[in-house]
């Protein structure tokens, strides 16, 4: 994928005509397959928010306020004008915020991070700036197929010059890097395929690989 790709959108996203935009990431199949807490009447941010199909889904599920975050940059902006189309035809209220999630500032009852904490140099500062604002975490991650058949918690140094992955973890790591960060693990889903069909590193799962958690502060 390449984050500034101005032609697709990042996210598919349903609209009420019936239509789906065209893009990179189709996480629709995901969706039932995440520890969803009971979010109805609750304050939730979406970290990293990208074209907003999470901070979408949030507001789906009943959340009395979404705010949508994301940190300036060229992709983002790219972003921000298709989560805008998005928003209006689907009458949306969630509220979008230019911001870094290491200044993030507020009370928030949950907060949810995808595909985030990989593209960060520093993963537990950034665990630790949610949890001072929120009580809960569903956080959704790549995770390293390989590394998981080893019985450790571990993380290999991506480090790409693009900026596109830093850390990524297996399940084990992911859930300890959670616990270091101060957070109390709720749940944590198994391996799951999050792109299909595609080279052979997807299909084999070098590559197109996630888990979730749902932690509380
Ligand atoms: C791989 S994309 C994931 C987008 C979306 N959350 C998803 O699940 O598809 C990573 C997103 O995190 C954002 N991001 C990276 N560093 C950030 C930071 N320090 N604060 C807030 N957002 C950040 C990027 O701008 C981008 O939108």
């Amino acid at each position: 994928m390449a984050p500034d790709e101005p032609e697709r959108w990042w996210h598919a996203i349903e609209l009420p005509d019936g239509s789906v935009t065209d893009a990179w990431w189709d996480f629709r199949p995901l969706v039932p397959k995440l520890p969803w807490p009971d979010l109805r009447g609750k304050r939730c941010v979406d970290i990293g928010t990208a074209d907003g199909f999470w901070a979408f889904e949030l507001e789906r599920r009943g959340a009395a306020d979404v705010v949508a975050i994301d940190r300036p940059s060229y992709f983002q902006s790219l972003c921000r004008a298709r989560f805008e189309e998005a928003q209006t035809k689907l009458g949306s209220r969630v509220r979008y915020e230019e911001c870094d999630l290491y200044e993030l500032d507020g009370e928030f009852d949950f907060a949810f991070m995808g595909y985030v904490l990989q593209v960060v140099a520093d993963p537990l500062g950034a665990l630790e700036a949610v949890r001072r604002v929120s009580r809960e975490l569903l956080l959704l991650d790549t995770v390293s197929l390989p590394l998981s058949l080893l019985p450790a918690p571990l993380a290999r140094l991506d480090a790409r010059r693009d900026g596109g992955e830093w850390f990524v973890f297996n399940p084990r790591g992911l859930r300890k890097a959670v616990e270091t960060a101060g957070w109390n693990v709720e749940a944590q889903t198994r391996v799951l395929a999050d792109k299909r069909g595609l080279d052979w590193k997807h299909r084999v799962g070098v590559r197109g690989r996630a888990c979730a958690i749902l932690a509380t502060a």
